[in-house]
């Protein structure tokens, strides 16, 4: 890129700052981008594409469980089109049953003959006047696990620590792995109809357990976490996912992670094992007025710009991790992120915690996944909150109504990045100012990442700009020629655009020109736009 061009993109922020004036496209800016594919990196952990689903407003009921007897298409009481949508995107996981319900939570409401007994819900206390958060229990571990088999994906169950016991704790996991036959609990499986084992393998030890988990200091909850895996039932080998820290706190939560960890040092005993450490990261506008469908320039922005802010976070966490761990035997399980906006986008007053998704959510979705690809030695999982009638969700469903959302998407394009060896990429230009709700801030004006699998190189690009579209000019190191290119971008000329029970298909990704000539490719990223492309190597 030429200076000028630089100087050009430069004053062109700076004036979107001074003026917000319209959102008149401008003209294109060029990258030179480099990767290299001779120097492959760690594995992209597929699980760092992983989802999260809690009994919680229109989530799991009507959202995923529509019951047996439903008019809407079902297998098994579950609804159809999830399962094709989730199978498609190959969702690699499912983190379940929450949240904040799983503290509360007694595992045994959810087994055996219907009717079940009807319980206490946490999210009571966020229904609208005269609705109850009742809890039927008929969603349970049985369904749970059928849903995992039908989607292809591995169950992550998260256990009871605020209000349940190292024993129930315990009795779950001997309940869900132990091989027929064997215990009393086996057969009451068997029983309930399934015989054979789940095979459960990632365990989350609560949730949030400085918040609605029990209110625990990080010393405390080291305290408790060695309790709960000390005895526990080793039928797979367990992955214990200990919590961790409210990354969008102001000072990032740091005070847990030292907390925890220095909790668990200097204890005699066999050495307490904590495979995964659950970071928490919201891009949480719950405190401002920004909502989920109707926002400005500054509102882009300012989402975009909180969101690649985790990335600062996974670092800090990390360092402190390091201290008490230099190998790096923890990694980071992220089983919790996505947009948090103030509410009033519900789908309807049942569904709490529902809000639309926008364009904006779907490049907010595509920048963290590059970050996560980015830090993919430190990340064994990530669960975006959460997958249907929620925050971040893929999917809306009300009945028979069903759509999309543009996030969806952003899940779908980045799907080959999944098991690849991260690459390194150098994009060549500078970071811009864009102004935020208050004042101004920083932001890469292209991100990305890249993979390679057996001769394939994918390459996610997000250009955040309003305004400007990118010229790229994709370059392979190391003299590697490229054979072929594909290209799809998801955009719209509306920055607000959605999808809708009505229109399901505003917001799709559509083919995109990327010409081949020797080594270089040429791709044009509209303004608001994230790309995704192949190549092939010669
Ligand atoms: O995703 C909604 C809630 O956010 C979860 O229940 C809780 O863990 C977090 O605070």
């Amino acid at each position: 890129m030429t200076a000028g061009r630089r100087r050009f993109l430069k004053t062109a922020a700076a004036t979107g700052v001074a003026s917000l004036a319209g959102l008149r496209p401008l003209p294109a800016a060029d990258a030179e981008i480099e990767i290299d594919p001779s120097r492959p990196g760690p594995t992209i952990s597929p699980h760092v594409y992983g989802h999260f689903i809690e009994h919680l407003g229109g989530v799991i009921y009507d959202g995923i469980w529509v019951g047996r007897e439903s008019k809407v298409p079902n297998v098994g009481g579950i609804r159809k089109q999830f399962v094709e949508d989730m199978k498609r995107i190959g969702a690699p996981n499912l983190r379940w049953p929450g949240g904040c319900f799983a503290d509360g939570y007694h595992w045994r409401d959810g087994i055996g003959g219907r009717p079940r007994p009807r319980t206490y819900n946490y999210w009571e206390h966020r229904m609208p006047p005269g609705r109850h958060a009742i809890e039927s229990n008929a969603f349970g571990i049985h369904e749970f696990m059928r849903l995992c088999r039908l989607v292809g994906a591995e169950p992550y169950v998260a256990a009871n620590v605020g209000s349940g016991t190292p024993q129930e704790f315990h009795d779950w996991v001997s309940y869900c792995n132990a091989p027929p036959g064997t215990l009393s609990l086996a057969d009451e499986r068997a029983a309930n109809g399934d015989e054979e084992p789940f095979d459960v393998k990632y365990w989350g030890v609560g949730n949030e357990s400085w918040g609605c988990g029990g209110n625990m200091t990080g010393g405390e909850y080291a305290t408790e976490y060695r309790k709960f895996i000390s005895q526990v039932p080793v039928y797979v080998r367990p992955f214990f996912v200990a919590t961790g820290p409210r990354g969008h706190s102001a000072d990032g939560d740091v005070g847990w992670t030292e907390g925890f960890f220095g909790g668990l040092q200097n204890v005699r005993g066999l050495g307490v094992r904590v495979d995964g450490f659950a970071l928490h990261y919201y891009t949480d506008f719950r405190q401002t007025a920004e909502d989920g469908a109707k926002f400005d320039e500054k509102g882009w922005y300012a989402v975009l710009h909180k969101g690649a802010h985790i990335e600062k976070v996974i670092q800090d966490h990390w360092a402190i991790m390091g201290r008490f761990d230099p190998q790096h035997r923890t990694k980071l399980v992220i089983d919790e992120w996505g947009n948090w906006y103030r509410g009033g986008t519900e789908l309807g007053p049942e569904y709490i915690l529902s809000q639309t998704i926008t364009l904006r959510d779907a490049l907010h979705a595509a920048m963290t996944f590059d970050v996560f690809n980015r830090h993919a030695d430190k990340i064994e999982m990530a669960n975006v909150a959460q997958t249907i009638n929620c925050l971040h969700s893929l999917f809306a469903a009300v009945g028979d109504k069903y759509t999309r959302t543009p996030a969806y998407y952003t899940f779908e394009m980045y799907r080959s990045h999944m098991g690849g060896r991260l690459v390194p990429v150098r994009i060549d230009l500078p970071e811009v100012t864009v102004p935020l709700l208050e004042g101004s801030g920083r932001l890469p004006a292209l991100s990305g990442s890249a993979s390679v699998r057996d001769r394939s190189v994918t390459v996610t690009l997000t250009n955040p700009s309003l305004r400007e579209s990118v010229v790229t000019r994709i370059r392979l190191a190391g003299g590697a020629r490229l054979r072929e290119a594909r290209a799809t971008v998801l955009t719209h000329p509306d920055m607000r655009a959605t999808n809708t029970f009505e229109k399901p298909d505003e917001v799709v990704p559509m083919a995109l020109a990327a010409p081949v000539s020797g080594d270089t490719a040429t791709l044009t990223i509209p303004r608001q736009a994230v790309v995704a492309a192949s190549f092939h190597l010669a």
